[in-house]
């Protein structure tokens, strides 16, 4: 049977058969598309996920345990481990090499109106350093600490994937080797009509995809060799982060400690969290879904399990998902083969082809079921994952929308917040607002420090003006 007549047969044996009407010219990356779709699991995934909908919040919700390096844990009832022991483990598993630094960056960005990849954004606020740099300055100061060369795994999407290459070649890898750098696309789901299933197209031929969430890095992670690289290697821990976080501390030797930790934790999915600052922050946070680790998105709390407290007063489910992940290699392989993740439907407009009419039509409200995996599923499907509390000013500035929370201005105060409190560590007198705030813009670059400990105080001014713009 020649390659069309599969397709065909794979279309109307899952009634899908109006992708391919007859006479449809197709190209080699047309069929090339249309054989990358699994049509098989389609069937499933449309009564699961479009016929029939799980409406409102899981049952049996309660909050995941979680532990910290913070003495005063244990006064909210929180295991606090010891962070010498953790910083020791996370610094021998640096110096063996068994880390490798993996950046989600398939994203669309909508919320931004950012035109390009993410990782293009300037993020730092003196400089305007794009966020990759900042991720690539990183890994530099990491390499000079730990004397041995660092990989990156960046997972684009189609859409993005030439415009990221361009970028690092533009920019010649910000001083990284090309070849410590291996950039991969994500997977696509073709997008479904919401009324009745059917794969929605942009042409004849031509399904409208989308990609595949960020659990697909999982999967990616595998088909694109870049597993059988670490592994090659002797990378056994992935340093899991989003492109939208200009303060992301990509190799933490407390968390990657833990990770590590026999006691606490299997070796396989290891997350960070912070409490939420309000019951209405669009943070997901993790909890234990019918007993089982994972983490429940803002969208999918009721009021009332946003709105509930502990005894203490705090809320209850508080624990926010700051997405940096700690990784096994091995686990990666065992998810990616045996176990794949759930889909998670969004309802999204796709401009697609009308079936009446054959035109084009961007549509006002949404029409289309995306399904999309998300990568703190796999938590659920770890022996003992763990969960470590972390001081949120030191470790998240994201970058979603525009303007107002989590904006390129919060983010900048968040990073001026953060390295005018490292300066003023080091003696440095800086100027404050009424509101606590750092009157000053600041960035510290990881190349000249890591840590306020890193600071050399003899290079530092005595003190910092109000409104001034300092960059070191
Ligand atoms: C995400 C988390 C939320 C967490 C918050 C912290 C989800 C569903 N929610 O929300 O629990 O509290 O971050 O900042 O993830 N990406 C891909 N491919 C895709 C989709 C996304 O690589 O197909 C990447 C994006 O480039 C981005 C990251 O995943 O780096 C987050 O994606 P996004 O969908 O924007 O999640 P948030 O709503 O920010």
């Amino acid at each position: 049977m020649d390659r069309i007549a599969a397709i065909r047969a794979l279309l109307e044996d899952c009634d899908q058969s109006h992708v391919l009407p007859d006479g449809a010219q197709l190209t080699d990356q047309m069929l090339h598309r249309l054989e990358s779709i699994e049509w098989d699991s389609l069937p499933a995934l449309i009564n699961e996920h479009v016929r029939t909908r799980r409406e409102g919040s899981p049952a049996n919700l309660e909050p995941a345990p979680h532990v910290t390096v913070d003495p005063e844990g244990e006064g909210r009832g929180v295991e606090v481990l010891d962070p010498a022991q953790l910083q020791e483990q996370g610094e021998a598993l640096l110096a063996a090499g068994r880390v490798a630094a993996f950046a989600v960056a398939g994203g669309q960005g909508t919320r931004l109106g950012w035109h390009g990849p993410k990782g293009t954004f300037p993020a730092s606020p003196v400089t305007g350093k794009p966020l990759f740099r900042l991720f690539a300055e990183q890994i530099l100061a990491a390499q000079k600490k730990w004397g041995h060369s660092i990989r990156w795994y960046i997972m684009t999407s189609e859409a993005n994937d030439a415009a990221t290459r361009g970028f690092f070649l533009d920019n010649r890898c910000f001083g990284l080797d090309r070849r410590q750098i291996m950039i991969f696309p994500q997977g696509m789901m073709p997008a479904l009509d919401m009324r009745d299933g059917k794969v929605l197209l942009e042409a004849p031929g031509v399904p409208a995809m989308s990609p595949d969430g960020h659990g697909g890095s999982l999967k990616a992670l595998q088909r694109s060799g870049a597993l059988d690289q670490m592994e090659g290697r002797g990378v056994d821990v992935i340093s899991y982060f989003q492109v939208d976080n200009p303060l992301v501390q990509i190799f933490d030797p407390i968390f990657l400690g833990l990770h590590v930790d026999a006691g606490h934790s299997s070796g396989e999915f290891t997350s960070k969290m912070a409490s939420k600052l309000r019951s209405d922050e669009k943070v997901g946070v993790f909890a234990l879904r019918d007993g089982k680790p994972g983490v429940v998105e803002y969208s999918d709390l009721s009021s009332e399990e946003l709105e509930a407290v502990d005894t203490s007063g705090r809320l209850l489910f508080r624990a926010g998902n700051l997405a940096t992940h700690a990784i096994g290699t091995s686990f990666v392989r065992r998810v990616a083969g045996e176990a794949p993740l759930p889909w998670h439907r969004a309802d999204k407009k796709v401009a697609c082809i009308s079936p009446a009419t054959g035109q084009l039509i961007h549509p006002e409200e949404p029409n289309a079921v995306k399904l999309e995996r998300f990568v703190f599923d796999a938590m659920a499907l770890a022996k003992k994952p763990a969960i470590l509390e972390v001081d949120r000013d030191a470790h998240f500035a994201p970058i979603k929308n525009a303007e107002g929370e989590d904006s390129p201005a919060s983010s900048n105060q968040l990073q001026s917040d953060l390295y005018g409190s490292w300066l003023e560590e080091a003696g440095v007198k800086i100027p404050r607002r009424s509101d606590g705030h750092v009157d000053a813009v600041i960035e510290i670059s990881p190349t000249t420090a890591m840590t306020p400990q890193d600071l050399d105080s003899g290079q530092l001014p005595d003190a910092v003006e109000p409104g001034e713009s300092l960059a070191l």
